[in-house]
């Protein structure tokens, strides 16, 4: 198949790099040549890790033979059978691009790779029966789960036809109606928020919090390091979309805010809870 995905920051070029290890063409759609360039890069680079670690088939070198990236939305091939939106947590800005991707490509299943937007919203002015969450995780080459978030309008073939796409590409799907946060991001950020307010009321230090959930509930890392490599200010984001949406127990902790205040990102900016 011939696919699109539209921004090429950590989810779109994961997302690249799982579509072409399947064996699809894939066109990735970044605005301007530097952060085309940086999208191509950071595709590369994950194809070359996963080869490293033995768990590609085929060479990074025939596999990025697949990828072509533009700096339009408008190059994106009509042709085009699924494009996955992953473009930054804005509701305007992902509308904006789905209405330009639904002309563009005009047969396209519509994903969006949104861990907490309304799907129904963002159908609002679509053609909706096309439109479907389709939620990945980081790093996505790697993390077996993709969440299907349905809203009412959304076509009976289409959650059929992503579904299968799912699975050929090795992943699991679980099916979510369209609610703030779907199944995973609600429980996610339930657990990182109590985690920051267990280290604003002094119950443990960050290291022993996350030790507690390593080594005695089995997550490969824990829910501070976790919000450390998400990025603070997207966790900030869908704890304050959240609160609105559900009420003041998503309210985000006075830590977490502070933190992205004093720009304190995570990873991306060598502190979060931790110094990396
Ligand atoms: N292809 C490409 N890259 C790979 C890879 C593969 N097949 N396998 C591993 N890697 C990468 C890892 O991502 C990591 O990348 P960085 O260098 O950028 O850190 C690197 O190789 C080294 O990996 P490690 O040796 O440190 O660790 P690991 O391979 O044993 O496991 C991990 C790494 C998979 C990230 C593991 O620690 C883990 O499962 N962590 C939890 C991840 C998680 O919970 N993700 C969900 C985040 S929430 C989300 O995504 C939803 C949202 O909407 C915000």
């Amino acid at each position: 198949m011939i696919a699109g995905v539209v921004g090429g920051g950590t989810m779109g070029a994961g997302i690249a790099h799982l579509l072409l290890a399947g064996g699809h063409d894939v066109v990735l759609a970044e605005a301007g040549a530097d952060r085309a360039e940086a999208a191509r890069l950071a595709v590369t680079r994950s194809l070359a890790k996963a080869a490293e670690r033995g768990k590609l088939t085929g060479t990074p070198d025939a596999l990025l033979a697949g990828l072509t990236v533009v700096e339009d939305l408008a190059d994106l091939p009509s042709a085009a059978e699924l494009v996955v939106e992953a473009v930054p947590e804005d509701a305007d800005l992902k509308r904006r691009v789905l209405t330009q991707v639904a002309s563009v490509c005009p047969t396209a299943v519509l994903a969006s790779n949104t861990s907490s937007l309304s799907i129904s919203a963002l159908a609002d002015g679509l053609p909706g029966e096309r439109l479907i969450g389709m939620h990945f995780f980081n790093p996505v080459p790697v993390q077996e789960l993709v969440e299907l978030v349905h809203h009412d309008g959304v076509g009976p073939d289409v959650v059929v036809r992503v579904r299968a796409w799912a699975e050929a590409l090795g992943k699991t799907v679980i099916e979510v109606r369209d609610s703030p946060g779907f199944a995973t991001s609600r429980l996610g950020v339930a657990v990182g928020m109590e985690a920051i307010r267990m280290l604003e009321e002094g119950v443990a230090s960050a290291e022993d919090i996350d030790t507690g959930m390593r080594l005695g509930y089995g997550w490969p890392m824990g829910p501070l390091k976790l919000t450390d490599l998400v990025g603070l200010d997207v966790r900030l984001a869908i704890a304050k979309h959240l609160a609105a949406e559900l009420g003041p127990r998503f309210e985000p902790p006075a830590l977490l805010r502070d933190k992205v205040d004093r720009g304190e990102l995570g990873r991306k900016t060598g502190r979060g809870f931790f110094a990396w």
